[in-house]
């Protein structure tokens, strides 16, 4: 069945649990709509698992398009929502309307996702207005990592926490139908979970949460450029890939690749007038 932001609101009513993984590419977008899973999120996160960067700040609109366009032509139940990488909309308003237009007009996105919250709730609202659906961001907010100095824990202390909590408030009263959660404690995303009506979605925030996100790559262990506490490997595709290569080479150059199974012969008659 066809998931939208209507379902992610009532599964928190229902006390249902969401489930959401990254995708940047139509092979994995078909792989994790198998799955049955509810969101499929094109993170910026992309710029470090698929481009190699050191952060997501060198993300542009047109990577976020093009990424986002090859998952939409995979995905068929889940809701689709894209990243709005860093400033495309932290410049104004305008600008943030016009690129979530884009996402959704050139891309196929169902939904876009932007960091932070009174310094972009005109943004937020904004968008909305524009009938495009918004999920909210808080916590670690990578495109902070050179304010923070790093991705580090947020909201240890009482009074970032406290602060934390007016963010999701003041994200839900903008409209947006749902809030990722990034690398807080767990007891504080509960206390968000309860604070806010629109379903948490958490990722290094405890089991608290309304949902869970995890990154495609990481999850499969296909990257390890950075591993946070809070990854865990369902499945080492990363070594499976690995052991797959390694025959592949050790075969051709022993020559028992390719085999007369994966080769084609001539016809015999035809062969012998080559001769
Ligand atoms: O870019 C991303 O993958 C994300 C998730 C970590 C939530 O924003």
């Amino acid at each position: 069945m066809k998931k939208s932001t209507v379902t992610f609101k009532n599964a928190k009513a229902e006390g249902k649990k969401l489930t959401m993984l990254t995708a940047y590419d139509y092979a994995a977008a078909r792989l994790l709509d198998a799955c049955d899973i509810d969101g499929i999120l094109v993170g910026d996160s992309l710029g470090m698992v698929c481009l190699g960067y050191k952060d997501t700040l060198s993300v542009t609109m047109e990577d976020m398009i093009h990424h986002t366009k090859a998952v939409a032509k995979g995905v068929k139940n889940a809701l689709l929502v894209a990243d709005m990488p860093f400033m495309s909309y932290q410049t104004g308003v305008y600008d943030a309307v016009k690129n979530a237009g884009r996402l959704v007009k050139e891309a196929g996105a169902e939904a876009v996702k932007l960091e932070g919250s009174a310094n972009v709730l005109p943004q937020v609202k904004a968008i909305i207005q524009a009938q495009i659906p918004v999920m909210g961001h808080i916590g670690l907010t990578p495109q902070s990592v050179n304010i923070f100095g790093g991705f580090t824990l947020q909201g240890k202390e009482a009074e970032t926490a406290k602060k934390l909590i007016e963010d999701a408030k003041r994200l839900e009263e903008a409209g947006v139908f749902s809030i990722v959660l990034e690398c807080i404690p767990q007891e504080l995303a509960g206390m968000i979970s309860k604070a806010v009506a629109v379903p948490t979605i958490g990722i290094g925030a405890g089991n608290d949460c309304d949902g869970q996100i995890l990154v495609y790559h990481d999850l499969l262990g296909l990257y390890d450029d950075v591993k946070p506490k809070f990854v865990k490997v369902y499945a080492n595709a990363g070594e499976l890939i690995k052991n797959g290569v390694r025959q592949y080479i050790n075969e051709v150059k022993n020559g028992r690749f390719p085999d007369p199974e994966h080769s084609f012969l001539m016809n015999k008659q035809e062969l012998a007038k080559l001769k």
